[in-house]
């Protein structure tokens, strides 16, 4: 795969198509967890502008740490049922927030974020890792990209080993 993004513009959809083939034959015979999740968030990043793109990894039973991300600094550890992060972790679902002052318990990690999606990805049913999309935007994510993401996660949870 050439190591150029081909970043369509336009509906939200139509860049989630054209982009999530490229993400998979950009991570698709390459084995380095970090390697991967650093170029996604790279591709995320790049190909809708969001404030921040990244992922939490399953570290112990009770926290999460921060992974490779595009953005500015971030929490380094959330416990589990603890921020949006940690309450995807426990509920085992997306979550979509339009408004993160209207989610209790949110962690700030910067006050430029305002709205903001996580989805788990999971192998074997069991979650290990969690993306976490945050927009300088209210009410920046709906369905569409739920379903895009969560396809995401699918195509990151192939590339896990068990
Ligand atoms: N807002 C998240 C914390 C992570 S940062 O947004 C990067 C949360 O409440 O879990």
């Amino acid at each position: 795969m050439a190591e150029e993004l081909d970043i369509k513009t336009g509906e939200k959809a139509d860049v989630y198509e054209s982009l999530l083939p490229q993400i998979k034959a950009l991570i698709t015979g390459e084995d380095n967890l970090i390697a991967n999740l650093a170029n996604v968030s790279a591709a995320l990043r790049q190909s809708f502008n969001f404030f921040w793109v990244g992922f939490y990894l399953v570290d112990s039973g009770s926290e999460l740490i921060l992974g490779p991300f595009q953005g500015d600094i971030a929490c380094t550890r959330i416990i589990k049922g603890k921020g949006v992060c940690g309450t995807c972790w426990e509920q085992q679902k997306s979550i979509i927030v339009p408004n993160v002052d209207e989610f209790p318990g949110h962690i700030a990690c910067s006050s430029m974020s305002k709205s903001e999606i996580v989805v788990p990805i999971l192998k074997n049913n069991k979650i290990r890792l969690i993306l976490d999309v945050d927009s300088d935007r209210l009410d920046d994510f709906n369905q569409t990209d739920q379903m895009y993401l969560e396809q995401l996660a699918q195509i990151i949870s192939e590339s896990l080993c068990d």
